[in-house]
Parts: structure tokens; sequence; C-alpha cells
């Protein structure tokens, strides 16, 4: 299980994160939703290790990862894709891969078996030799989630990997998702389509100014008066 509790990110006077605690048990798929500025990758930095919280501490399985560097806590499981994403673009798709896949990997053919095993995963395996330069949004987002999964996560924290695709590639790398986790990984999304959190999620979280304003089914989340204030604009005054 991964458990955050009580986390805090302040940069110099701004609290991008108040006091957020949830758990996330590894045959679950939950989702965190809210306006842009919310703290949701700031969060989602906080759980791999790519920033120190100010307050507050992420365990997994029970052990303490606060305070480890990001290739530690890579080590022990859980693997973030970038909002922004960023390949190496003079390598090929499979040689993005390997780079994730050494974190597991002993051998070079071990790190290209395991790579092309993801690239299959994800679909992009007939692209395996592309350059990144030339592969299109949707395919470097696939890429993306690829060089994650190459860790072999238990957990996978998923940040806007929907973002600029059409409403039919969004359901395609949902359903290559929802495959995933069928398999074991339990999967944190940060997105903004709200059909696709519906479709997937076991429990969505709302955060807004940093605060956790609502938890639930995407159902209550999404019915709930705060979260309709805060991200939908929906004036009840
Ligand atoms: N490295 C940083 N330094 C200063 N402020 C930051 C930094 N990263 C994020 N912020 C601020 O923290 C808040 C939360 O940002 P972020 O986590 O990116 O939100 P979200 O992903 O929900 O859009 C924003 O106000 C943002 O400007
Ligand atoms: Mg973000």
């Amino acid at each position: 299980m991964l458990q955050a509790r009580d986390i805090e990110v302040r940069f110099g006077g701004l609290v991008a994160v108040d006091g957020v605690g949830f758990d996330v048990e590894r045959n679950q798929i939950v989702s965190i939703i809210g306006p842009n500025g919310a703290g949701k990758t700031t969060l989602f930095a906080v759980l791999a290790g790519f920033q120190k919280p100010t307050r507050g501490t992420v365990t997994l399985d029970g052990e303490v990862l606060t305070g480890l560097p990001a290739h530690q806590v890579a080590h022990r499981g859980i693997a973030r894709t970038f909002q922004i994403v960023r390949p190496f673009r003079d390598l090929s798709a499979l040689d993005n891969v390997i780079v994730g896949a050494y974190a597991k990997a002993r051998t070079y053919r071990a790190a290209v078996d395991e790579a092309s095993a993801v690239l299959d995963e994800v679909g992009l395996y007939a692209k395996r030799d592309f350059l990144a330069a030339y592969l299109t949004l949707p395919d470097l987002k696939l890429l993306e989630v690829a060089k994650a999964l190459a860790t072999r996560p238990k957990y996978l924290l998923l940040d806007e990997v929907m973002s600029g695709l059409n409403l039919k590639e969004q359901h395609e790398v949902a359903k290559m998702l929802e495959t995933i986790h069928s398999r074991g990984t339990g999967i944190l999304l940060v997105e903004h389509s709200l059909a696709i959190v519906q479709r997937m999620s076991d429990r969505v979280i709302c955060l807004d100014s940093g605060r956790k304003i609502a938890e639930g089914t995407a159902e209550a989340v999404m019915n709930s008066e705060a979260v309709q204030v805060a991200y939908m604009g929906v004036d009840h005054a």
C-alpha cells in the first residue's frame, strides 16, 4: 500500500500542497483532479521522490520513502510520467525505454528484452526504431508510459498522459492502462478528462489550492458542491 500522510510543500510563501493524505492500494486506480495550480504535479513529485515535502510522510508497504532520492524511490517501485514529455529526441523509441529498463535490468540484453516487452504492452513495438523526434504526440505519451513501466513499478503515477489526445485515443490509452493495472500495477492518475476519470477510477481525490476538498467515488466527488465550485466553476452562491 502507498500512503501519504499530511504532505505539505511550500515554495517560499506559497503553499502548493497543504496537508494532503490518502492511501492507494495496488488493486486500485485513484485519480487526482483539480484546477490548474491545485498542486497535483507537486504531489506526484513528492510521491516519486523528486520533491522533498516541507512536512509529512510517504510510505510504501510500511517503508518510509520521504527523504530518499528519486532513483531509490523508483527502485522501490514508484514510477512517474512527466506532464511535459521529455524523451531523448535523438534516440530511438527502444533506446529511450532501455534507459528506463536499466533501473532494474542487470545486462544490456536484459534491458533490451525488457524494453521490447514494455513497448509491446503500450502498443509502440512496431515503431521501436523511430527516433523520438519523429513520433507524434499520442506516441510520445505512450513512450512516457513505456519509460515508466520499464522500471516494473508497483505504482505508476501518470500526469496528464491523455492531454492533447482526442477522445478515441484517450479511450485507447485507458484500455491499455487498464490492462497494465489488471496485471498488478497500482495507478495514480492526474487527468483533466472527466470521461476518463469516470471510466477508470475506483476513487477520486479533488485538490484545490493545495488542499484535499473531496474524496470518494467519481460520482460522489463530481457531485460535491465544493468540487463544482472549485473545479467546474459552477457558482452556487
Ligand atoms: N518549483 C516550483 N517553485 C515555485 N512554485 C512552484 C513550483 N512548482 C509548482 N509551483 C507552484 O505550486 C502550485 C501548484 O503547482 P502544480 O503542482 O504544478 O499544480 P497542478 O499540477 O495541479 O496544475 C502552483 O501555484 C505553481 O505555480
Ligand atoms: Mg500539473
